[in-house]
């Protein structure tokens, strides 16, 4: 591989991903169980314009041609992920079998069409039965997240070699604990470094129950962001510490090295608990890979009032902003994989979102999506991946973030991550030149990185 060769290794995983809350749709079809995304969408006020997942990219009824566009796009892999209230519609217990067969039937279409599946057990969209009872708040979850994992592996173990327990746990916590921008909504210095742990315990507890019953591969996915200190002060330094334990160190050390950043206790204060020793041999188990999950860096410096990690960010006037106020940092990609390495002994990575909104233009008449800032951003991250993997990183694949455009959460749909443009009005599917660039990089197993779309 010379540094103008941007081929990738033989059996690199090239794919989209999505999750079930933001694309399926139907959320109580077929016997499901609320979520805890149902419940929030339909508090007035909590989403962008009142947007709900209801109905989404319908993708519950219209799967199967969403396969088969993935197919014509020459796609090797789709990461999913399953929503836990359609399999077990109270959390735990009883198993409803039309939910599970909606997976079950997704990942044979997908197999069928040459297409690896990589299922995420829990994309942010608890069952509300279960946040009756504490949610993540509860230590009992882990189990129950055990529980609910093992029916998933029972079942689709035979055709998914690619696991992942929890999807950003930092977001779950931060978001939906700590800030309250997310479901539950919660607004708590205290509950968050407990939803924190029992996260933790859950994707120890479900990576056990994979040991027993699973014979593949199974990982945990975070979203880093490298933090990079805006001066050398020492206020600026120290602030950029704690930045960096609190979002990058705070899931993965735990899971990989057994105990939580030492700067955890002096970024929440009393509210930091002490957890018995023995929850660290659950948390931490032997991981197949980790899902990694990068959109942007920070510039990072002191801010007294940005509770509680007390660190704010500095904004860059001649950087390249997306339509989430991300800055564009393709390089932090490369040294994140870097800090992987070299922190956590290089493991085997899969980059399993990467991606940005931007202001696409609208459907042409001649039916093209001419969004190149987006072909810009793949072509600049995806040469970044590949910087890493010359440098020694052990990077087994790519998931570019979304496959669609989809519901972004309390943003609503007026965010559009998608490879593909989606008409929420008629659900029609339009493949914008990032699509098209991206097959030829995929089919091309990374040579045609710097063609034109
Ligand atoms: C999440 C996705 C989300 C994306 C863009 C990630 O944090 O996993 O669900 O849509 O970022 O914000």
């Amino acid at each position: 591989m010379t540094a103008h060769d941007t081929t990738f290794p033989e059996d690199f995983l090239w794919g989209t991903a999505t999750s079930a809350y933001q694309i399926e749709g139907s959320p109580l079809a077929d016997g499901a169980g609320p979520s805890i995304w149902e419940r929030f969408v339909h508090t007035p006020g909590l989403t962008i314009g009142g947007d709900t997942g209801d109905v989404a990219c319908d993708h519950y009824r219209r799967w199967r041609e969403d396969v088969r566009m993935m197919a014509d796009l020459g796609m090797r892999a789709y990461r999913f992920s399953v929503a836990w209230a359609r399999v077990m519609p109270q959390g735990r217990g009883s198993v409803n079998a039309k939910g599970l067969d909606f997976y079950s039937r997704l990942v044979d279409e997908l197999l069928a069409r040459g297409i690896t599946p990589m299922t995420t057990l829990f994309h942010w969209d608890l069952p509300a039965a279960l946040d009756d009872r504490g949610g993540w708040l509860n230590p009992d979850i882990a189990h129950w997240f055990a529980d609910y994992a093992e029916v998933m592996f029972k079942a689709l173990d035979g055709r998914v070699r690619h696991w992942a327990t929890l999807n950003e746990p930092w977001v779950v916590t931060d978001g939906g604990y700590l800030h309250g921008a997310l479901a539950p909504g919660h607004r708590s210095l205290y509950e968050a470094p407990i939803a924190t742990h029992h996260l933790l315990r859950a994707h120890g507890a479900a990576v056990q129950r994979y040991r027993s019953v699973g014979k593949h591969h199974i990982g945990l996915v975070v979203n880093l962001e490298p933090k990079y200190a805006a001066s050398d002060s020492a206020a600026n330094q120290a602030a950029t510490r704690r930045a960096h334990a609190y979002m990058n160190g705070q899931y993965l050390d735990p899971a990989l090295l057994g105990r939580y950043p030492e700067e955890m206790p002096e970024i929440f204060g009393a509210a930091w608990p002490e957890w018995p020793a023995a929850d660290f041999d659950l948390i931490r188990q032997k991981l197949d890979f980790i899902g990694f999950n990068y959109y942007t860096r920070s510039i990072t410096r002191d801010a007294p009032e940005a509770w509680p990690v007390r660190a704010g960010r500095v904004p860059q006037p001649q950087g390249t902003y997306t339509e989430t106020s991300w800055e564009v940092f393709p390089q932090g990609l490369t040294d994140t994989l870097q800090w992987i390495r070299e922190r956590y002994d290089n493991p085997p990575v899969y980059i399993t979102e990467n991606g940005a909104a931007f202001y696409d233009p609208p459907v042409a008449e001649n039916g093209r999506v001419v969004d190149s800032l987006r072909v810009d951003y793949l072509r600049k991250h995806i040469g970044a991946v590949h910087t890493a993997i010359a440098a020694g990183s052990d990077i087994r694949g790519y998931f570019a973030w979304s496959l669609m455009d989809n519901f972004e959460w309390s943003l609503g749909f007026a965010k559009r991550f998608g490879l593909v443009h989606v008409n929420y009005a008629t659900q029609q599917r339009t493949p914008k030149d990032s699509a098209r660039y991206y097959s030829r990089v995929v089919a091309s197993n990374g040579a045609a990185l710097h063609e034109e779309p």
